[in-house]
């Protein structure tokens, strides 16, 4: 049974969901504190992911001039935000790569024979299940799934401290995967752009969208 700050935190929950709104254009001296940001790329850490695998980094962009060359890449984002960060997943986290091996090992503190074990499970469920060793591809997207979760958990943090946000998938992944290898961001055998994110102060003179969603008799069917 809830108590009553638990039904409190849920309707605190959806009226935060409900107010915010991606930010389509950002107070140019609008400041997310150092704290409020901790605590929305502590949410997209905190997140769960298949296996417990986090096949993810946020890199948090700091330089102006590399900020400048990335929103040459990335229709979809935003001048002024105080925030970016580029959310990456993770290449070729299969049973047989380092990732799972140190995750499992070191992370989840697994004894080899546990490891072996959740691995073998693991290479099952990749490969007879969800058919993600099929292709390189297919594998980078199961990835890309992940980082939607921890984006997901960033967003609404951010929904809950009052920050503005707005989440980007509007980039050319050729042109802003290739600027971050030259700029030594990351190496693309190990990683690739999967989403951005941006943090920031809505620019109130200009008027948000009105909330749009289908009906919620439409998007949930109880199937007895
Ligand atoms: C994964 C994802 C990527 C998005 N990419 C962009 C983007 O590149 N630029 C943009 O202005 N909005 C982007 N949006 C915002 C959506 O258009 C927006 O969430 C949707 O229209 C609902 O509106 P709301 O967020 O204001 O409630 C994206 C949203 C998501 C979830």
């Amino acid at each position: 049974m809830n108590t009553a700050v638990e039904r409190q935190n849920g309707a605190t929950l959806i009226d935060a969901l409900e107010r915010r709104f991606t930010c389509k254009r950002y107070d140019p001296n609008g400041h997310v504190s150092d704290e409020d940001f901790s605590t929305i790329l502590e949410a997209g850490r905190l997140s769960p992911s298949s296996f417990g695998f986090e096949p993810w980094k946020f890199l948090v962009i700091e330089s102006d001039e590399l900020l400048g060359k990335i929103l040459d890449c990335c229709w979809g984002a935003k001048k002024n935000a105080d925030r970016t960060v580029v959310i990456l997943a993770r290449r070729g986290v299969d049973a047989q790569s380092p990732w799972a091996h140190q995750i499992s090992g070191h992370v989840h503190g697994l004894s080899p024979e546990d490891e072996r074990a959740r691995l073998a499970t693991f290479e099952e469920f990749q490969r007879s299940d969800l058919h993600v060793l099929e292709s390189d591809r297919a594998l980078f997207d199961w990835a890309g799934k992940q980082t939607y979760i921890a984006l997901a958990n960033m967003l609404t943090a951010a929904a809950l401290l009052g920050v503005d946000a707005t989440p980007v998938e509007g980039y050319d992944a050729d042109a802003l995967n290739e600027l971050l290898v030259k700029e030594g961001a990351f190496d693309p055998g190990e990683w690739g752009v999967s989403v951005l994110a941006q943090f920031g102060v809505h620019d109130p003179s200009h008027r948000a969208h009105p909330k749009l969603r289908r009906p919620i008799e439409e998007v949930v069917e109880h199937v007895r």
